[in-house]
């Protein structure tokens, strides 16, 4: 039976995770299944998609071609489609035994299963802040507000969080007119702080606002996985806070992903 090729697509895609994530569970479950990643220029993307379902039977795809990827696909979920970004494509076999490549977001439950992880089970009713208002954000936002969580946008740039905030049904903020202790929750969205800029942190004054307001301190997370450890976490963690790293949110959407990519074949033909 011929082994089964998973990618990850991306630019640049050199230190990607992925692969060893998804290797390591092929192994595990006894799947006979390759994962590896692939670099792709922006400009290169068309051609490369050309004959993807030749050659895969899905994938992962990162920055920057989330939402450009939308074009090459036969059939986006409504979630995927309403965040206007996929990170998951799985190539079905559709009516009349036509291959169709399939996209789909895991990043929502990514999220969701990171909260879920750390003891936020319920979102209803949540006060939760999202710093950033680019495409990672997006999947954040859907996740929360469609969860029941009052979700405020604080964004470098206030009009890109009205914009966000308006799409979803948030409020919309600038980076410096909040007080972190007015809310349950804060996540990091934007990619400040990220390997190789790992002094920077998204809320440079974070310490000195909890330690203002050290009565209710928020839980903090980050979307970041590299470094594991972000200022930002640092800071909020010296500031009293408990934290959730970007690794965890990073592990549990490889796991959806995963799941979908298992999904697309019979356990008779993937597992030996
Ligand atoms: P992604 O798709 O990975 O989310 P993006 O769309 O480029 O990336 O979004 C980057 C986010 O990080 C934006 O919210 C951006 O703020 P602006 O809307 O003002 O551009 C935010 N961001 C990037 N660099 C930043 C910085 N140095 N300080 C604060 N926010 C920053």
């Amino acid at each position: 039976m011929p082994q089964k090729k998973y990618c990850v697509i991306g630019y640049p895609i050199r230190h990607s995770l992925s692969p060893r994530i998804h290797n390591r569970e092929f192994k595990k479950r006894g799947v006979k299944g390759r994962y590896r990643a692939v670099e792709v220029k922006p400009e290169n993307l068309a051609v490369f998609m050309k004959n993807f379902g030749e050659r895969f039977e899905g994938g992962n795809v990162t920055i920057p071609h989330k939402e450009k990827i939308m074009r090459f696909l036969e059939w986006v979920s409504p979630e995927a489609r309403a965040i206007g970004a996929v990170n998951t494509i799985v190539k079905r076999v559709g009516r009349g035994g036509k291959a169709q490549l399939c996209g789909y977001n895991t990043d929502v439950v990514g999220c969701r299963e990171a909260l879920r992880e750390n003891g936020v089970k319920v979102l209803k009713n949540k006060c939760v802040l999202v710093v950033g208002a680019g495409g990672a954000a997006r999947a954040v936002v859907y996740g929360l507000t469609k969860a029941g969580a009052q979700v405020t946008v604080a964004n470098r740039t206030l009009a890109h969080a009205k914009k966000l905030a308006r799409a979803f049904g948030a409020y919309a903020t600038s980076l410096s007119a909040f007080n972190p202790s007015d809310f349950d929750l804060i996540i990091n969205t934007t990619s400040v702080g990220m390997w190789p800029h790992t002094k920077e942190s998204p809320l440079p004054n974070l310490v000195a606002h909890l330690a203002a307001h050290a009565n209710k301190l928020p839980l903090v997370m980050d979307i970041i996985y590299r470094p594991r450890l972000t200022k930002f976490l640092k800071d909020a963690k010296k500031g009293g806070c408990r934290i959730i790293t970007g690794e965890t949110m990073f592990l549990a959407q490889a796991r959806a992903s995963f799941q979908l990519f298992l999904s697309s074949t019979s356990p008779k033909t993937l597992i030996r």
